[in-house]
């Protein structure tokens, strides 16, 4: 595939682009009233307004037409059909398998039996902790859930728990992700082993942070109740089934996925075991069930009015043709407050490349920055930036209509502040003092959802997810792989010795610093 600059559709957009460069967005809205229903459109329920976005109906047709032209329908069909799409781990990336119900092939071989008795497991063993009826060494019913993971194997289930927090009724979870024994003292404050059971996610079952908390609550629990007592306390969801029973677990605690599955797309695999204790396998099916009616209309929509697909071209536009290089998320909702860091390592993990997936440097920018934060608090702290700031971004708004909480009043205010922020980012203000103008004419989307459930939550998910690989697509680059995040692992593996005190080589730079940071801690 030739790389997008060279392409006929991205130089029609481009010429479309110059000849739309003297309307503001609020121009747009005088030529055009009609364009807040003619720029929004419906997914599984929840709505995407694109009109303060700096593009007409035209753009979209020309957007349409490029991925046509980039083969984005062929693509999804290779994706959701188990084709190798991750092309450079010659694997294919099948989450959505995970929550639909086709027949679906890897390799020639059909996975749907496979994928319905994991599930199968996870709905056994979740409703029996929540039951009690799996219970610890000491017969004690668990109360709590320690789930240690750590980026994909952490960060799904972290938004989902605090998201459906409000219908969370099963044991309190607690997760552990950093290799930092600090917050390793917090999750464990005020637990007891007994009625704790442990969660070790890991899809590779190898990595290091996870797999050393994991081995310091084994050790919590083992000091408590003794070593038999594992078997009744931990469990694992991995990809590595034989690594998770070489370090001891019995092979009824293991809950296996496949190596399909990539770990910022896990959540919908056992990986959501914690998530599933927390708020019940009916909820988590309808987590899976939002997500599959976003897979359904991402593969049948047409592509002028395909959410997911229209969130992937939309940022290409204000990545490549408007020159926006960081894209801020603001959620208005506080249970949402994982959505950015989820988020940032959905889009930059997949599409922080600068090659092609055939390894050709690529002519153009690819993901820009995300970022974000919870509002309204963002309000009076970083928007000052976006609304005055030297350099512009692009936002997503996040809103949930119906009412959150018990308070009438701050679900009015909450709604206030949301459709105003998009509307001053967008029109600004004139003023006769220069520190008191603000330019406007930021494009933003509005995702909103009717209420914040399970369904719609998996729902706003899949529609980023497919937002990534549309965009991948478009920019040719491999979604699935990270071999960026691999260099600095090595490193750390050689520096570590030294941390410790052996004389081992070290950059002079490295040296330098280590240096630096033991003389402090023997600071006073
Ligand atoms: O280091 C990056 C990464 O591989 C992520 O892609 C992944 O989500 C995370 O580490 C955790 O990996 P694992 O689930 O294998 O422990």
């Amino acid at each position: 595939m030739p790389q997008l600059t060279s392409s006929p559709a991205w130089q029609a957009l481009l010429a479309h682009r110059d000849a739309l460069a003297s309307r503001r967005v609020e121009q747009l809205w005088e030529d055009d009233p009609g364009r807040g229903a003619a720029l929004t459109f419906p997914c599984a329920g929840l709505a995407a307004d694109f009109s303060k976005q700096r593009l007409t109906a035209e753009t979209v047709g020309l957007l349409a037409a490029l991925a046509r032209e980039r083969g984005l329908p062929e693509a999804t069909a290779a994706l959701f059909g188990g084709e190798p799409v991750n092309v450079t781990e010659k694997r294919a990336a099948l989450h959505t398998a995970l929550r639909g119900d086709e027949r679906v092939c890897v390799g020639g071989a059909d996975v749907r039996a496979e994928i319905n008795r994991n599930f199968e497991r996870m709905r056994v063993f979740s409703e029996a902790v929540r039951a009690g009826q799996w219970k610890g060494a000491t017969g004690a019913r668990f109360t709590h859930v320690l789930a240690i993971g750590i980026g994909g194997s952490s960060l799904g289930p972290r938004l989902a728990i605090d998201a459906l927090g409000a219908e969370a009724d099963g044991p309190e979870v607690r997760l552990i992700a950093n290799i930092d024994a600090a917050e390793l003292d917090d999750a464990l404050a005020g637990l007891d082993p007994a009625t704790t059971l442990a969660v070790v996610a890991s899809k590779t079952f190898t990595t290091q942070e996870t797999m050393v908390n994991a081995i310091a609550v084994r050790e919590w629990i083992s000091a408590a109740l003794g070593e038999a007592a594992i078997a009744k306390h931990f469990i694992a969801s991995t990809a590595n089934t034989a690594a998770a029973t070489e370090w001891g677990l019995p092979e009824c605690n293991v809950f296996p996925f496949a190596d399909w599955v990539g770990g910022r797309y896990s959540l919908w695999s056992s990986v959501g075991m914690p998530v599933a204790i927390a708020v019940g396998m009916a909820r988590f099916e309808q987590l899976l069930a939002g997500a599959h009616a976003v897979d359904l209309q991402f593969r049948s929509d047409p592509l002028e009015r395909n959410v997911p697909a229209l969130m992937g071209l939309v940022g290409v536009w204000n990545r490549n043709a408007l020159g926006l290089a960081t894209h801020a998320v603001l959620s208005y909702a506080s249970r949402l407050a994982c959505l950015p860091a989820y988020l940032q390592q959905l889009e930059m993990e997949s599409l922080g490349k600068r090659v092609d997936a055939r390894g050709e440097a690529l002519a153009y920018s690819t993901c820009p920055v995300v970022w974000g934060g919870t509002e309204t608090p963002g309000q009076h702290a970083f928007h000052q930036w976006l609304h005055q700031g030297t350099d512009a971004a692009s936002c997503d708004f996040i809103v949930v209509a119906q009412p959150m909480g018990t308070h009438a009043e701050q679900n009015e205010i909450r709604l206030a502040h949301a459709c105003a922020q998009s509307q001053a980012l967008m029109s600004g203000i004139a003023a006769a003092e220069p520190q008191r103008a603000c330019p406007g004419d930021r494009p933003s989307t509005t995702l909103v959802l009717p209420r914040l459930d399970a369904y719609c939550l998996g729902a706003l998910l899949a529609a980023y997810e497919h937002q990534v690989f549309t965009q991948a697509v478009v920019w040719g680059v491999n979604a699935f792989d990270q071999f960026g995040v691999e260099l600095g692992k090595t490193i750390a593996a050689e520096v570590l010795p030294a941390v410790r005190g052996a004389r081992v080589p070290l950059h002079p730079s490295t040296r330098h610093l280590l240096d630096v940071i033991q003389g402090l801690a023997r600071a006073p």
